[in-house]
């Protein structure tokens, strides 16, 4: 249920993304690389159906996929992978989750839910840079749940142990991806070694 994308480009991406002299405009691109590389496995299994074409020259048998993909960026952090997501999946439909994790008590507060209705019959993809305690991100998949998503598929770029753990009991049969599973969290609820404040990094505040 866990996918750690270990691509030479991803980990090299990701050293660069850790490294605190990384500036924001930098650390934008390199999110988006990252995302646009797991992307690739994240989507490896979406179902696909028949789908003839006419080349040039002749018909041809070839495929489309089978559903809708929903791609759900967990304000803020998450909004620094949509870019890469959609370079691949240009059809995709958006709905975003705004979350605040409280520094104190780092319970999860939503502030913002745009989702279809109904997403049964959709593939979706939550995407949040960071899973630490895993709060947002099984607060998050309850959300989609209640529209009737079926599986949802979570694209983060750094994972802690208790995250993944966290949202596996909570929903069980959630895929996670992940570009690396990090030692731990600090007292704080920071991933450690972790890239700091994904968010924060992103935006530039
Ligand atoms: C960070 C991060 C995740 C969340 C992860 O967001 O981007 O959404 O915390 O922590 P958790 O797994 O312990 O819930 P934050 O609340 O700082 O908001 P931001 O993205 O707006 O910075």
């Amino acid at each position: 249920m866990l996918t750690v994308v270990d691509h030479p480009l991803v980990r090299t991406a990701l050293t660069r993304l850790r490294d605190k002299r990384t500036p924001t405009h930098q650390f934008r691109v390199l999110v988006e690389e990252v995302s646009l590389l797991m992307a690739y496995e994240v989507t490896r299994d979406l179902p696909v159906k028949a789908h003839r074409v006419q080349t040039p020259l002749a018909a041809s048998r070839g495929w489309a996929l089978k559903r809708d993909v929903v791609l759900v960026p967990v304000l803020r952090a998450g909004l620094g992978m949509l870019p890469g997501f959609q370079a691949v999946l240009p059809d995709a439909t958006v709905a975003v989750i705004g979350l605040k994790r409280d520094e104190i008590t780092l319970a999860t507060h939503t502030y913002l839910t745009k989702i279809p209705d109904d997403l049964s019959g959709t593939d979706v993809i939550l995407l949040d840079p960071m899973l630490a305690t895993g709060g947002s991100a099984s607060t998050a998949i309850a959300l989609l749940r209640a529209r009737h998503a079926k599986k949802v598929r979570v694209a983060s770029i750094v994972a802690a142990p208790p995250g993944v753990e966290r949202v596996l009991e909570a929903h069980p049969g959630t895929r996670i991806f992940t570009a690396a599973l990090d030692a731990r969290l600090n007292r704080s609820g920071f991933i450690v070694p972790g890239l700091g404040d994904a968010g924060d990094r992103v935006f530039g505040v």
